[in-house]
C-alpha cells in the first residue's frame, strides 16, 4: 500500500522508507508524488501541527499519510521554544537558537526540558490516529558534541551518562529519543491493525 510522507525533509522520509518499508508500505515523499504544498504549522500544539500537515496532503491524495512535528520545551522558560524550536526567536541558524536557550536560563536554578515528537498517520479511510513521545533531560550549561542536530548539543538526556545527546554515540537516539517512542507507537499499532 501507497504511504506518503508529508515532508520534504530528506533525512526525515529516509528514516520512514526503512521504518515502514518492511511494514508493507511504498513510502513516498512529497516530491515522489508532486505534492509541491507547504503546509503551514498555525497549530498550537506539536500534535495539531502533525495533523494539519497529514490532513492537508490526505485531502489532496485519499492515500495513506504520515507527518510529524517536534520541538524541545524548557521548563524554566514556559515550554519554549516548543512548537517554534525550528524559528526560535526567528534565529537563523542553530547555533543562535541553542545559545538563545542558553542565554534564557542564565541563573535559572530549574534547567528540566524535554523534546516531545507527535506523529499522525492517517489511513486510506481516513482514519486519525496520533503518537506522541517525550524525552526528559536537563539544558547543560554550554554546548558540547557535534553528533546529531538541533538542540542536541545543548540537551542532556536522564538516559545518559551526564554528557550532551550531541556527544553520545549516534545509535543512543535511535534507542531512547522522544521520535524512537513515537515511531515506536505507531509501528506497533500498525502491527496490530493488521493482525485481526
Ligand atoms: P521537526 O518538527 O522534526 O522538523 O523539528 C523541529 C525542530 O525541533 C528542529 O529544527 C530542531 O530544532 C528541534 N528538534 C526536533 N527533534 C530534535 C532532536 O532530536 N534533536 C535536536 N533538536 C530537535
Amino acid at each position: 500500500m501507497d504511504l506518503i510522507v508529508a515532508s520534504n525533509n530528506k533525512g526525515k522520509i529516509a528514516e520512514y522508507k526503512d521504518i515502514l518499508t518492511p511494514l508493507g508500505f511504498q513510502v513516498f515523499s512529497q516530491a515522489e508524488k508532486n505534492i509541491a504544498v507547504e503546509v503551514e504549522e498555525t497549530g498550537s500544539t506539536f500534535e495539531e501541527n502533525a495533523a494539519l500537515k497529514a490532513r492537508a496532503i490526505y485531502e489532496l491524495t485519499k492515500c495513506c499519510v504520515i507527518a510529524d512535528d517536534s520541538g524541545l520545551m524548557v521548563e524554566a522558560l514556559n515550554g519554549e521554544p516548543g512548537i517554534y524550536s525550528a524559528r526560535y526567536k526567528g534565529l537563523p541558524t542553530e547555533h543562535e537558537r541553542r545559545m538563545a536557550v542558553l542565554e534564557g536560563l542564565r541563573g535559572a536554578d530549574n534547567r528540566n526540558a524535554r523534546f516531545v515528537s507527535s506523529i499522525c498517520f492517517i489511513d486510506e479511510n481516513g482514519v486519525e490516529r496520533l503518537f506522541t513521545g517525550t524525552w526528559k533531560g536537563t539544558i547543560a550549561f554550554r554546548e558540547e558534541g557535534t553528533n546529531g542536530f538541533g538542540y542536541d548539543p545543548i540537551f542532556i538526556s536522564e538516559d545518559a551518562d551526564g554528557r550532551t545527546t550531541a556527544s553520545m554515540p549516534i545509535s543512543f537516539k535511535e534507542q531512547y529519543s522522544h521520535r524512537a517512542k513515537a515511531v515506536k507507537q505507531l509501528v506497533d499499532a500498525i502491527h496490530r491493525l493488521k493482525t485481526p
